[in-house]
């Protein structure tokens, strides 16, 4: 069942999203060679008690951690550790904020350091693809809009997309339906409606799209080895168009 959003509910997870967002911009600060995945999330769990909010993420299906932390080859659900992040590594930090009972969600990748050109490349066609998705998020538009636009722009860069994690409506718990595919066919799917809240999330790899996951049940990462990076936004279908609800640059 799809919970359609009133405007109330997504001003409440507006909210809940301007904290994240503001959270995602200091973590930009912080991301240096040196630093651990460990210390960010210690930062991230101040930052949130310190704004009034609590990491949803904290104890969800056991989950132990205020983030999840991916680094170079982890495609999700990375455990923050105290291992310094390296010059070179990328790393994607993804968060879900409660703020009064109202959830928002995103994941944001950084580059530590001076990273390569192929992952300068990466960083940017992960991003511009979370934004053709959103683009796509329109009142009359078919779910398998969003992914053909993300999976088409992705693999014309040589890039593969992620199959096996996807994104998800969210409200009041962190997974709702819709499911959002990151690849799909134009004009399938169900139809975009007034009143969604969900999150586009793309997980882009440089090789295969394929993942294994760890043996601690939880961290997926590529199975050759190659690097992978995350964008993600939570957003509101409005009749005007989608409203970014975790926006933290500029438009
Ligand atoms: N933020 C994740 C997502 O984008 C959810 C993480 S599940 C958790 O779907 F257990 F790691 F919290
Ligand atoms: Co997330």
């Amino acid at each position: 069942m799809i919970i359609l959003k009133s405007d109330r509910e997504i001003a409440g997870m507006k909210k809940a999203g301007e904290i994240l967002a503001a959270c995602h911009r200091e973590i930009a600060k912080l991301i240096k060679p040196g630093i651990s995945s460990w210390e960010i999330d210690q930062f991230v769990e101040n930052f949130l008690l310190e704004h009034g909010a609590t990491p949803e993420q904290k104890g969800y299906q056991g989950y132990q951690y205020a983030t999840c932390a991916s680094i170079n080859d982890e495609i999700c659900h990375g455990f923050p550790r105290q291992e310094p992040l390296k010059d070179g590594d990328i790393v994607t930090v993804d968060m879900v904020v409660n703020y009064n009972g109202y959830l928002a969600d995103s994941a944001w990748s950084y580059g530590v350091g001076e990273i390569s050109e192929e992952n300068k490349q990466l960083l940017l066609v992960t991003k511009e693809a979370l934004y053709r998705g959103i683009e796509q998020a329109q009142v009359g538009n078919r779910i398998g809009d969003i992914g053909y636009a993300i999976q088409s722009y992705a693999e014309s860069e040589g890039f593969s997309v992620v199959r096996n994690f996807i994104g998800h409506g969210i409200g009041a718990v962190i997974h709702e339906k819709p499911d959002i595919p990151h690849f799909g066919i134009k004009g399938k799917g169900g139809r975009i409606k007034e009143g969604m809240v969900f999150t586009i999330e793309p997980m882009i790899n440089v090789g295969s799209w394929d993942s294994k996951m760890d043996n601690n049940g939880w961290t997926a990462r590529t199975i050759d080895g190659k690097n992978s990076a995350q964008y993600e936004h939570t957003i509101a279908i409005t009749k005007d168009g989608p409203i970014i609800l975790t926006e933290q640059e500029e438009q």
